[in-house]
């Protein structure tokens, strides 16, 4: 298994100025050879910046979204082959706010996870269920659901899972570490069913108010592989105190 992953999604926040101070002082913090491994995915606008900054670093540089077709008449988008010519690794894939907000469905993310793997990209596929879906018992089916959806074709490539129930993004109010390990366990299980030793490759992060009070209690789940991180990661300092309790011994 490789290391956790932890990930900064800053979603629709930071200039380009904003960008390159916080980059420098990540980097001061996180020095040559950190015990997890990191990723930050700025807006678009900040990417060819940030790629410069990061270059020959130990951090990642990640986007947001990515448009599966190499190129076209698709005006407002990026393309996945654009970001790999930027040196992108990792793409967020089928993010709740795309999803639900610009009405992306489980057949567009799926192309979006098979353009990432055919341009050397590592998809961060997003699944997770709403509250009235959880409420209903209906987590697991919803989940499975995604993933059946995105994976149907089989792997491809290296994959991140980003376990987000959608309820806990942005709210402040995170899942409860037993269930965010129970659905971790359901959906290695079916990873093993379906892609044998492969799907001991993928790493399955946990997302959804993590910050640094709580950060241990997730990645300190044997399940959990890392975090995707939104508000908590947008300072350097509380992002870092995340991405190192990945790598504290267990209490
Ligand atoms: P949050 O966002 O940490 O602000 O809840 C997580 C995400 O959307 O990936």
């Amino acid at each position: 298994m490789p290391k956790p992953l932890v990930a900064a999604n800053w979603k629709m926040h930071k200039t380009l100025r904003e960008t390159e101070e916080y980059l420098r002082r990540l980097l001061a913090l996180v020095g040559a050879e950190p015990p997890v491994e990191l990723a930050v995915c700025p807006p678009f606008t900040a990417l060819a910046r940030a790629a410069e900054l990061l270059a020959g670093t130990p951090i990642a540089l990640g986007a947001q979204n990515g448009h599966p077709q190499r190129e076209g008449a698709f005006t407002g988008e990026v393309s996945m082959y654009q970001l790999a010519d930027l040196g992108v690794k990792y793409v967020i894939c089928g993010h709740s706010e795309r999803r639900r907000l610009f009405g992306e469905a489980d057949a567009f993310v799926a192309e979006k996870v098979r353009a990432a793997w055919a341009y050397g990209l590592v998809p961060i596929l997003c699944v997770g269920e709403t509250l009235e879906e959880r409420r209903a018992g209906r987590a697991w089916e919803v989940v499975e659901r995604q993933l059946s959806a995105a994976l149907g074709d089989g792997l491809s490539g290296p994959l991140v899972i980003a376990y987000e129930p959608v309820w806990a993004i942005g709210t402040g109010v995170p899942a409860h570490p037993q269930d965010a390990q129970a659905m971790a366990r359901r959906i290695r299980a079916w990873l093993l069913a379906r892609y044998g030793p492969l799907g001991e490759e993928v790493r399955i992060q946990y997302g959804g108010s993590v910050k640094p009070e709580n950060a241990r209690e997730f990645l300190g789940l044997p399940e959990i592989q890392g975090a995707l991180v939104g508000g908590a990661s947008l300072d350097p300092e509380s992002f870092w105190r995340i991405a190192l309790s990945a790598s504290a011994p267990s209490p």
